[in-house]
């Protein structure tokens, strides 16, 4: 140990004269420059919220399904899965780069539609990646590699709160769409339009195929249309992030409408999936990217590129969660469980959506209350502003994001009414 205590330090950097000096172990620094940051905006509100001790307290702040027990909710088609996996005894061995074959063609088929012409025509390229986040992550990886056009990507005003690490750290640049229009806590359809007609050609468009977060809506089939040809005259290149396929509705085609219209309407799209939420897997982390290319030959292509860009970054994906998603799409008993646990999920939370407006009225809540039951999926932008979420958090110990938005997934029938009378006590 006092050896330790005082050692001579030879510093060599390649070419670089090498540096000697005394320097203690124990106080000396190699990260002194290095300052505090900020905890993460949303997993640090569940730091908060594991520190409080009243009983009541409820987190709303992170995206993870709850059963109505307000418990951690394990899908029994994946239980199912898992047995079936154990049983064949699998091996262990690394994936292909591009993750489980069986994996991503059934997952594009899940996006696209099973007779899709892209993938009848084979001119998608899907890899498996570390759920939705390391799917954007490579596309965006991708884009700052591969897309001469324009380094700019447009984001819906809001958008969730990782997209701008995830482009910006990649090397492109942020810039903005209005999305949310605060005065109806709805879809500010003509701001859309008007800032995405202004938009430079060839720049990149992220939309939210459904279950937009953090605001909980979603633009309709007919605004969808009017989207796409607006996006198709300023020739920009479209990026879906599909992370709740089957949440806003409870069907995974319908959730799919949008990707599947803008792709019909000749649109060359990048795509991100994740099975986090619809599978529950959150922890499992997979997830597919796609590239939906002019033909099979230049698919061939940016998939040797994709590859090269994943192998010095994590080689390869994780197969467990993998073979579980895989073994549930395309085992037809396991399939029709699914379906239907998406379904009875989504429906929870439209549940809970009407219970928690009709609680705001039984309070005696004057105001209007209706986009809580008019948004979807798994979030609801409640429209509190920071101080009344400060207010929420200190006095009833509910914890949310800053921006006011509650994941209705953490609302039970045993916690509602509570929820409601709370946000009465700080809005009235
Ligand atoms: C809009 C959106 N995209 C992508 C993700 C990625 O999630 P994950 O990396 O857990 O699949 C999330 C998760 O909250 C999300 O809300």
């Amino acid at each position: 140990m006092a050896l330790l205590k005082s050692t001579k330090v030879f510093v060599c950097l390649g070419n670089i004269t090498p540096s000697v000096g005394v320097m203690s172990a124990r106080n000396s620094s190699w990260w002194g420059g290095v300052q505090m940051g900020p905890p993460d905006p949303i997993l640090g509100v569940t730091e908060a919220f594991k520190r409080d001790t009243n009983p009541k307290k409820m987190n709303l702040g992170v995206g993870a399904y709850r059963d109505d027990q307000g418990k951690p909710f394990v899908l029994s088609c994946v239980r199912k899965a898992e047995a079936l996996i154990a049983a064949k005894q699998l091996d262990k061995e690394y994936l292909p780069i591009g993750g489980l074959g069986e994996f991503t063609k059934a997952c594009a088929q899940l996006a696209l539609g099973a007779d899709n012409e892209v993938l009848k025509s084979g001119r998608n390229i899907t890899v498996q990646t570390i759920s939705g986040t390391g799917s954007l992550r490579i596309g965006a990886n991708f884009l700052s590699r591969f897309h001469g056009g324009s380094r700019d990507v447009y984001l819906p005003k809001p958008s969730w709160g990782n997209h701008t690490p995830i482009f910006r750290d990649a090397g492109m640049q942020l810039k903005a769409y209005r999305y949310y229009d605060p005065s109806t806590c709805g879809f500010d359809f003509n701001g859309a339009l008007e800032d995405i007609s202004k938009i430079p050609e060839q720049s990149v468009i992220l939309l939210h195929a459904c279950a937009h977060n953090p605001t909980g809506v979603d633009p309709r089939p007919e605004q969808w249309k009017e989207i796409s040809d607006i996006v198709k005259k300023r020739n920009l290149l479209v990026f879906f992030d599909m992370a709740y396929q089957g949440f806003a509705s409870g069907d995974i085609d319908r959730d799919a409408w949008a990707v599947r219209y803008f792709i019909e309407q000749g649109h060359n799209i990048l795509l991100s999936q994740s099975f986090a939420k619809n599978m529950g897997l959150y922890g499992e982390r997979v997830g597919g990217f796609s590239v939906v290319c002019k033909d099979n030959e230049e698919a061939k292509r940016v998939e040797s590129q994709l590859k090269i860009l994943i192998r010095p970054i994590y080689s390869n994906p994780p197969m467990n969660g993998a073979r579980i998603a895989t073994t549930i799409l395309n085992t037809p008993d396991l399939r029709a469980i699914w379906l239907e646990e998406v379904h009875g999920m989504a429906n929870r939370i439209i549940k809970m959506r009407e219970q928690l407006a009709a609680g705001l009225k039984k309070n005696g809540s004057t105001h209007n209350w209706q986009h809580v039951i008019d948004q979807i999926g798994m979030f609801c932008f409640t429209g509190l502003k920071p101080e009344q979420v400060e207010r929420i958090t200190k006095e009833f110990s509910v914890y949310m994001t800053k921006d006011g938005r509650i994941s209705m997934a953490g609302v039970s029938s045993g916690n509602v009414e509570y929820l409601a009378e709370a946000i009465h006590a700080v809005s009235k």
